[in-house]
């Protein structure tokens, strides 16, 4: 079963794109910098959006009345911005089997905003509480954006052939397309509840930060109740169309960081075997290697091989990491994590509750339990070599 799944996407590359011409260090770079080879108006683009990305908010400039930073790299920034971050963000949700899931818009939505201006403060409001209505709680950690541009140019189809929700070729891995708003392909968030990188850059500021935005120009209610008189007086929307635009080239332009090689040769050896491990126990069968980007209009994105080590769908982790839903993501569905610089990181799994690569990998349960058992299975030395491989990415 393994064999044959992971073949046939190899077999693809090679008659789709001809895989050994395309390299996929043609999109990689130093962690925070840009692709190479944009073109020089999009090079400018990037820093400009990069500026904007730095820039700490202020009420003056329509931060608030709720929010949980100032600036984009306030949770965006290890280690350097556009990484990962430290900063945990409260979400909520209520699910029940009969009714699905419910965000909670009438308690102040699914995002918790864990800071007030001073004035709404002055006027005796206090940041966000936990609803009673919520059933499940979790504080995600801010994921990597390095590379995400490439994440965007996937073809849907080339997403969507992976996806198998009924589990026909019997695995025991299904994996789940995400669903985004007006049922486009969900590719962003940990639940792969976002289709755009526009949406989710939006969703962001409003959300992360209170600024709003000419597609939403009303400010958010502290836990659904009115907004004091005065707390806000910057004329919405606070932030305009091509400010969000330079902030989507910049997001969208970061590079991926390029492979690692170990400084001891025996240990670059053991990684080596350690990839083949990662393969032949089932690893890849949700965290696919690589993907070609389909057709862009930015060339430097143009049908690129680049490495992912995610299928880009969500799959059922077992009930221990189950926490929030989303409309189209159950409690204990996620979305495969991007493996790409891992050895940048130092906090796994959507919460960060894993302090090593090893204990994330020993929590997956549900459908990668399986998976798991292989991994559990195989000679400390066997282990310690996946874990090498995993530190090469
Ligand atoms: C308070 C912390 C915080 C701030 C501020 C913040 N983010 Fe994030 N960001 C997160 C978290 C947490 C996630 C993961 C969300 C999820 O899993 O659904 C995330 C996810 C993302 C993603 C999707 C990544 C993926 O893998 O799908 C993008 C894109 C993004 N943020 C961009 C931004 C931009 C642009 C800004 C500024 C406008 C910003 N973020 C501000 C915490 C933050
Ligand atoms: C059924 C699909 C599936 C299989 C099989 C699978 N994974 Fe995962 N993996 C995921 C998902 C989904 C997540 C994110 C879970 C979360 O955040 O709660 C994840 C997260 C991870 C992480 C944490 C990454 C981070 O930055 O937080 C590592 C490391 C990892 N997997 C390694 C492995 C290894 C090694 C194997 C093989 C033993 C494996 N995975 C098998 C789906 C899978």
């Amino acid at each position: 079963m393994i064999r044959s799944s992971t073949r046939l996407p190899i077999l693809l590359c090679f008659v789709l794109t001809g895989c050994g011409i395309v390299d996929e260090t043609e999109v990689e770079a130093p962690a925070g910098a840009p692709f190479p080879g944009l073109t020089t108006s999009e090079s400018e683009q990037f820093g400009l959006g990069q500026a904007l990305f730095n820039r700490a908010f202020t009420p003056e400039e329509g931060l608030g009345p709720l929010f949980n930073q100032v600036s984009c790299s306030s949770c965006h920034d290890l280690p350097t911005s556009g990484g990962h971050g430290a900063e945990p963000v409260t979400k909520v949700s209520h699910f029940d089997e009969r009714t699905g899931c419910n965000l909670l818009k009438e308690d102040g939505g699914d995002l918790l905003q864990a800071s007030v201006v001073p004035a709404l403060r002055t006027a005796g409001i206090l940041p966000e509480r936990i609803p009673v209505s919520a059933t499940a709680v979790t504080e995600l950690r801010a994921p990597s954006l390095y590379g995400i541009g490439l994440v965007e140019a996937i073809d849907d189809d080339d997403i969507l052939t992976r996806a198998d929700p009924d589990d026909q070729d019997g695995d025991g891995i299904s994996g789940r397309p995400g669903l985004g708003p007006q049922g486009l392909l969900g590719r962003f968030g940990s639940k792969a509840q976002h289709a755009t990188l526009s949406e989710f850059i939006e969703n962001a500021i409003r959300g992360e930060m209170g600024l709003t935005t000419p597609d939403h120009p009303t400010e958010e209610r502290p836990n659904g109740l009115p907004l004091a008189e005065g707390s806000d007086p910057v004329p919405d929307p606070e932030i305009q169309t091509s400010d969000l635009t330079l902030l989507k080239a910049y997001v969208g332009f970061l590079a991926q960081p390029g492979r690692r090689t170990l400084d001891n040769p025996e240990d670059q050896a053991a990684g080596e075997e350690g990839e083949r491990i990662f393969e032949s126990i089932g690893c890849v069968n949700c965290h696919t290697p690589t993907f070609v980007t389909g057709t862009n209009q930015t060339a430097a994105l143009d049908q690129k091989r680049f490495r992912i080590y995610s299928d880009v769908l969500l799959h059922d982790m077992g009930p221990e990491l189950a926490d929030i839903c989303v409309p189209g993501a159950r409690p204990s569905e996620w979305r495969t994590t991007r493996l790409v610089g891992l050895y940048l990181r130092s906090e796994f799994l959507h919460d960060g509750r894993a302090r090593s690569v090893r204990d994330a990998i020993l929590m997956h349960g549900g459908e990668a339990e399986s998976a798991r058992y292989r991994f559990q299975d195989l000679t400390p030395e066997l282990q310690q070599s996946v874990l090498l491989f995993l530190r090469t990415l």
